[in-house]
């Protein structure tokens, strides 16, 4: 186990220390997509050594060119500087080997794609190849850490550390305690978390935990509106916005975390609670097997084009406007 003190007061030294130090804790993150490479960034960020682990070595080139390109927009806006920058990125190593990735880690995090098996999978090798004493934390939006911790011979050290998308500008780090999780890897990852600046919420591991048991359904019922034809898509979104202050309308919001993630999110209530209520909107599953996934795919409720700022529905849901 961590402890937590000893490892604040580690922090307070870090500033100038290169990453191959002892003295920083070693953070290891797990696949390099989206959310693999917003949590490595904010750990850079907050003095951490981050290795960053992927088996495909230009996902790992890709994640760090992200990572640049979103650390400029921080400097343009004047709050980083160019040498916060540099520090940032020497922070970071990637590796395509998971056991030499993790060897040295106080915390893993693993953020790979969104399935169960491959997950089991990734955590009976993190269990053997992590020291003993690490906490395997997971980024899963939905799987249940319960289980995924029953793959290891830790279960008491496995939690879920749910970040959002875009990883460097969401404050929350939603966290979810599995059946066996103790207090002091719970309050371990709290401290964390205060230390990249984000805030911590506690939750227990229940289908969709709380950040998606509440934001799906309001995205499926979205859907279920213009699937009705109650309202089209620029209606359904400008109400949300406009009239309640989301920062994105529930069908933007659906396009940008990836339809195909949505709707298993929605699986995963409705079989966990067997309550129709949670039943995917049939547009859901249809739009998915298309295959218009939205922003990743270029089309969803929208369509998107590189370069565009603008918002274009999709023709498809042009006859609802
Ligand atoms: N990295 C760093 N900074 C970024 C960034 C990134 N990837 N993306 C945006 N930003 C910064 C911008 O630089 C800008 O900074 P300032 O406020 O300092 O000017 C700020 O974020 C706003 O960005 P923009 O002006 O470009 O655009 P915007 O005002 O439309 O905001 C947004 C973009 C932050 C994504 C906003 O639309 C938003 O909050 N959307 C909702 C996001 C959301 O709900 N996320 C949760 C999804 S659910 C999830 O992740 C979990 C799950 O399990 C499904």
């Amino acid at each position: 186990m961590i402890d937590d003190s000893n490892f604040l007061q580690q922090e307070q030294t870090v500033n100038l220390i290169p990453h191959t130090s002892q003295l920083i804790p070693q953070i290891a993150v797990v696949g390099a997509g989206t959310m693999g490479n917003g949590i490595a960034h904010v750990f850079a960020q907050a003095r951490f050594a981050v290795t960053l682990i992927d088996v495909n070595v230009q996902q790992l080139d890709k994640a760090i060119q992200t990572i640049s390109k979103n650390l400029d927009r921080q400097v343009a806006k004047g709050s980083l500087t160019e040498n916060d920058k540099a520090t940032t990125l020497n922070n970071i190593i990637i590796e395509t080997d998971l056991s030499l990735g993790v060897k040295d880690a106080v915390l893993v995090i693993e953020a790979a794609t969104e399935n169960t098996e491959l997950k089991l999978r990734i955590f009976k090798q993190l269990d053997e190849a992590a020291p003993k004493s690490a906490i395997l934390a997971t980024n899963t939006s939905s799987i249940s850490i319960t289980k995924i911790a029953a793959a290891t011979s830790r279960p008491a050290q496995v939690i879920g550390m749910h970040f959002m998308n875009p990883v460097p500008v969401m404050k929350l780090v939603e966290i979810i305690n599995g059946y066996a999780t103790t207090k002091e890897v719970t309050d371990t990852i709290v401290g964390f978390t205060r230390q990249l600046g984000k805030v911590s919420c506690v939750v227990n591991d229940y289908p969709g935990f709380i950040a998606n048991r509440i934001l799906m359904p309001m995205i499926n019922e979205a859907i279920y509106s213009l699937y009705e034809g109650v309202a089209g898509v620029e209606a359904i979104d400008n109400i949300m916005k406009l009239g309640m202050a989301h920062p994105m309308g529930p069908l933007q919001l659906a396009d940008f975390i990836g339809l195909d993630i949505c709707l298993s999110i929605m699986n995963v209530l409705y079989q966990g609670f067997g309550n129709q209520k949670y039943a995917p909107c049939p547009l859901l599953v249809n739009i998915v097997a298309a295959g218009n996934l939205g922003v990743k795919s270029g089309e969803g409720f929208y369509a998107y084009s590189a370069g565009r700022k603008e918002l274009v529905v999709s023709e498809r849901f042009m006859k609802f406007l």
